[in-house]
């Protein structure tokens, strides 16, 4: 996939770090423990989980969203690295992870990075589109862009949203103990008013929307717009339709 823009990551999408802070909470950092954020970003949760005296380390596959988190955080240990394969030097207390992993797949090789990466006992807290996730937003777009004429990759391609039970059978299978996991429906505003869906198509929906051809991209997103008014409109404002799985798990020894 293409790098992301972190620049308008940060200024127009602040809400997915800012709705991540519960998971932070869950996670309930303590002074003096190592825990690794996955996929941090721009790093702004990793310098909330940092301010409560734990020794952070922050991954990101993306170059550009470490530089943008490096800039700002020059005091956090942040690097590029592939979230299914990756090794540390030494094994974490936990492992964190907000809306990210889903991006990442087999989602098998994840799981067995992060096992890896765990002390026995240690808990991987994280949040990631669940099972339906967005598919009122993500079929509007993929229905315009084959109404065009354009061959639409499929969205789980790039992205897998797993029900509850999916995600912990996997978790089990890779040597964790699934202590709690929750799919709920959070319907996100998104910012910028009525240019908010075009600006998330941009940031977010790339990877479908970059098979369009400059020349057809102002119609296929009016036509995207037109499709998902009536559906993600609420007469102020644009709200997608996110859901999410949270869960807590702990790495058997
Ligand atoms: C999310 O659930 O955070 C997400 C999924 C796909 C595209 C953008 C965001």
């Amino acid at each position: 996939m293409a790098d992301w823009n972190a620049q308008t990551y940060d200024e127009r999408h602040s809400w997915v770090w800012k709705r991540g802070e519960g998971v932070v909470e869950l996670l309930a950092p303590r002074k003096g423990e190592r825990i690794l954020d996955l996929g941090c970003g721009t790093a702004h949760l990793t310098a909330r989980i940092a301010a409560s005296g734990a020794e952070v380390l922050g991954l990101d596959a993306s170059p550009a969203m470490i530089g943008k988190a490096k800039a700002e955080h020059p005091g956090l240990d942040l690097r590029v690295a592939d979230g299914r394969d990756f090794r540390l030097e030494a094994p974490v207390d936990a492992v964190f992870s907000n809306a990210a992993l889903h991006w990442m797949q087999p989602p098998g090789a994840v799981a067995a990075c992060v096992a890896r990466a765990l002390k026995p006992g240690g808990r991987f807290v994280a949040e990631m589109g669940g099972k339906g996730n967005l598919r009122t937003l993500l079929e509007g777009v993929r229905a315009a862009i084959l109404a065009a004429g354009v061959e639409a990759p499929r969205v789980e391609d790039d992205l897998y949203f797993p029900s509850a039970a999916e995600y912990g059978s996997l978790l089990e299978a890779h040597g964790f103990e699934l202590r709690q996991a929750v799919l709920f429906e959070r319907p996100t505003p998104l910012e910028g008013g009525e240019a908010g869906l075009r600006a998330w198509v941009h940031q977010f929906g790339m990877h479908l929307f970059r098979v369009v051809p400059e020349a057809q991209r102002d119609a296929v997103m009016d036509d995207i717009t037109k499709r998902l008014r009536p559906k993600l409109w609420d007469g102020a404002q644009w709200v997608a339709d996110y859901r999410r799985l949270r869960f807590v798990a702990v790495r058997t020894p």
